[in-house]
C-alpha cells in the first residue's frame, strides 16, 4: 500500500510536470487546473503564498490525521464535510500520527506563527498536505483558505481513480484586524433563523469572524426578554411596510449563536438605544421619554423616540435586558446602538450612555456603540462604531477607546451600487463595487491604526425584506470588505482582486447567492 501510494504520488507529480509543460509548448488553452498556488483566486488574500510547481492529490485513498484535541476534531470534521460537498469524497478522520502518506495533517504547534489567534500555515507537498496552527480558529481559516483551492473537476487520466489536485507550495497567513464584522438589520424587516444562517455561511468562507445582528429599533423588539414579554408579543408584531414582523425565541437565538460559533463567528447583539425605542416602549409606556403618545410604526424615519433617561424602572427594564442577553452571548462585546437619540436632551444621552455602560459592563461585557457615544464620558474599554462623524471618532481616539470602521460613504451594504440598483438607499453615497474596496480602513479620516479593532460592513434592511434582496445588496461588495479587514494594504489592489471575484461565481452559484452581477467585473 505503502510502495503503490509513493508510486502513485511520483506519477501524479510527473504527469502533472508533463501536462503543464505540453500546455506551455503547445501554447494551448487546455482546462487543466491551475498547478500555481499564487495564481489561485483566494480571498482574502493570503498574507504570503510560495508556489513551488506540482501538486497533491486529493483522491479516495486521502485520509485527515487530526491532533487529538476537541475543537481541532470539530475543524477535521468541517473540512471532511466540505471536501465531501465539493468532490463526493469521504475522507476518513484520525489521531494516528503513524500513517503518513497521502494525508492532509492538522497540526497544533506552538512556535513558529505569528502571535495574532487565526494565524496558520498550509505546507503542500506531493505526499501531504499540512494544516498548522495554534488554536482551532487558525485551522478553521486555513481550512476555508483550502476549500477555496480544491479544485472542483477531478482529473480521471492520470491515476486509477480521479485525483482533484491541489498545488503544491506554502501559504503563510494571519489577520490585518482582530475584528471583521458585518450586521444585519433584522428590526426594519425580520429576517429567519435559515436566512441568517445561510449569511452566517457566506461570511465564514470569506474569514468573517463577527455578525452584529441590529435586535431592536422603532419599527420592532426582535428578541425574547423572559422577564418582560410583551416587547415580542407587541414590539415584535410588525416591521416596516406593515408585515407581520418575527422575534428570535432565546432558543432560536442559541441557535444562531452556536451556529455562527462553530463558523468561528461571534454574534455581537445590539438593543439601539435610547433613540431607536419606539417598538419597546409600545409595549411598556414608562419607557417612553418623548412625551408623546406613541403607536407601533412601520415608516422609515429616524430620530423620534427615545426612552426616559431620568426614571429608575428604565434603567432596571434595560439591566433585565441585558442580563438576559448576556446569558445567551458568549460574544465578548454587547451593543448599546446610541445613534441618532435626536429627540434625548444632550446631558440626558450622556447620563444615559455612562449609566448603561456601567450595567453592560456588571454583566462581564465590553460597550460597543455607534460613534455617537464617544460624545459621553465613556471608558477606554468601550469600543466606537464610526458610521457617520469623524469628530466623534476622534473623540473616540482621544479616549485611547477602540474604533470600528463603518464609515456610511464607504462601508454600508444598503448603500445602492448606483441609481439603476433594485433595492437601498443612497443618503450616504452610491457605492460601485470598485468604490466599497478601493478605500483604507488603517488609515480612513487620520485614525491611526492602532486605534482600530477592525472593519465592519452594517446592511440596514428599510429595503429589503427577503434573503435574495438582502443577497444582492451584500454580494458581492461583503467579499471585499472582507479583504480589507483580513489583507494588508500592501497586498491589496483591485486589478488583482476583480479576477479573484470574477471566479467566485461557482461558490456563490453553489451556494444559491443572488449576488449583484456588477458590470465592473469580468464573472466567469
Ligand atoms: C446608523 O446608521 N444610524 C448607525
Amino acid at each position: 500500500m505503502k510502495i503503490s501510494l509513493v508510486v502513485k504520488h511520483l506519477i501524479v507529480l510527473l504527469s502533472i510536470s508533463f501536462l503543464v509543460s505540453c500546455q506551455t509548448n503547445n501554447n494551448r488553452i487546455i482546462n487543466f487546473p491551475a498547478t500555481d498556488l499564487q495564481s489561485e483566486h483566494i480571498i482574502p488574500k493570503p498574507l504570503k503564498i510560495h508556489s513551488v510547481g506540482g501538486g497533491f492529490a486529493l483522491d479516495e485513498f486521502t485520509k485527515i490525521n487530526c491532533v487529538e484535541d476537541k475543537a481541532f476534531l470539530d475543524a477535521a470534521h468541517f473540512l471532511q464535510n466540505k471536501i465531501e460537498d465539493k468532490t463526493g469524497l469521504i475522507t476518513p478522520i484520525n489521531t494516528n500520527r503513524e500513517d503518513a502518506e497521502g494525508i492532509i495533517v492538522i497540526n497544533k504547534i506552538s512556535k513558529g506563527l505569528n502571535t495574532k489567534p487565526e494565524a496558520y500555515q498550509i505546507q503542500i507537498t506531493s505526499d501531504s498536505l499540512i494544516l498548522s496552527a495554534k488554536n482551532a480558529s487558525g485551522i478553521f481559516m486555513g481550512i476555508q483558505t483550502l476549500r477555496q483551492i480544491i479544485p472542483r473537476l477531478s482529473i480521471d487520466t492520470l491515476a486509477n481513480t480521479p485525483i482533484w489536485v491541489i498545488p503544491s507550495g506554502k501559504i503563510i497567513d494571519e489577520p490585518q484586524f482582530e475584528y471583521r464584522g458585518a450586521m444585519l438589520d433584522v428590526s426594519r424587516h425580520f429576517f429567519s433563523v435559515e436566512d441568517v444562517k445561510k449569511f452566517i455561511g457566506v461570511l465564514s468562507y470569506y474569514k468573517y469572524n463577527a455578525l452584529h445582528l441590529h435586535l431592536s429599533d422603532d419599527q420592532g423588539w426582535r428578541i425574547e426578554i423572559k422577564s418582560w414579554p410583551k416587547l415580542t408579543e407587541v414590539g415584535g408584531s410588525t416591521e416596516v411596510g406593515g408585515g407581520p414582523g418575527g422575534f428570535y425565541t432565546q432558543e432560536q437565538y442559541s441557535d444562531i449563536v452556536n451556529y455562527a460559533a462553530s463558523h468561528h463567528m461571534m454574534i455581537v447583539p445590539e438593543i439601539d438605544m435610547p433613540g431607536h425605542t419606539n417598538a419597546a416602549s409600545v409595549s411598556y409606556p414608562f419607557l417612553n421619554g418623548n412625551g408623546k403618545e406613541i403607536e407601533l410604526y412601520t415608516g422609515t424615519h429616524v430620530g423620534f423616540s427615545t426612552f426616559d433617561t431620568r426614571k429608575d424602572s428604565v434603567y432596571q427594564f434595560i439591566d433585565d435586558v441585558i442580563r438576559e442577553i448576556a446569558a445567551l452571548s458568549p460574544s465578548p462585546y454587547f451593543h448599546i446602538g446610541g445613534d441618532e437619540s435626536h429627540v434625548t436632551k444632550k446631558d440626558d444621552y450622556i447620563y444615559f450612555v455612562n449609566k448603561v455602560e456601567k450595567l453592560v459592563q456588571q454583566h462581564g461585557k465590553q460597550m460597543i456603540g455607534w460613534d455617537e457615544i464617544a460624545t459621553a464620558d465613556v471608558d477606554n474599554t468601550s469600543v466606537a462604531q464610526f458610521w457617520r462623524s469623524k469628530d466623534n471618532a476622534q473623540s473616540a481616539k482621544d479616549k485611547g477607546m477602540k474604533i470600528i470602521m463603518s464609515p456610511a460613504k464607504k462601508a454600508y451594504l444598503d448603500m445602492q451600487y448606483d441609481s439603476l440598483s433594485k433595492h437601498g438607499l443612497h443618503w450616504a453615497a452610491y457605492i460601485p463595487t470598485d468604490v466599497a474596496y478601493n478605500w483604507s480602513p488603517e488609515n480612513y479620516e487620520e485614525i491611526p491604526i492602532e486605534n482600530i479593532l477592525g472593519i465592519e460592513a452594517p446592511l440596514w434592511s428599510e429595503t429589503i425584506s427577503n434573503i435574495s434582496e438582502l443577497e444582492y445588496l451584500a454580494f458581492p461588495r461583503a467579499i471585499g470588505y472582507a479583504e480589507l479587514g483580513w489583507t494588508t494594504q500592501e497586498n491589496r489592489d483591485w486589478k488583482n482582486y476583480k479576477k479573484r471575484l470574477a471566479n467566485q461565481v461557482e461558490y456563490l452559484d453553489e451556494m444559491n447567492v443572488h449576488y449583484y452581477k456588477s458590470p465592473l467585473i469580468d464573472w466567469k
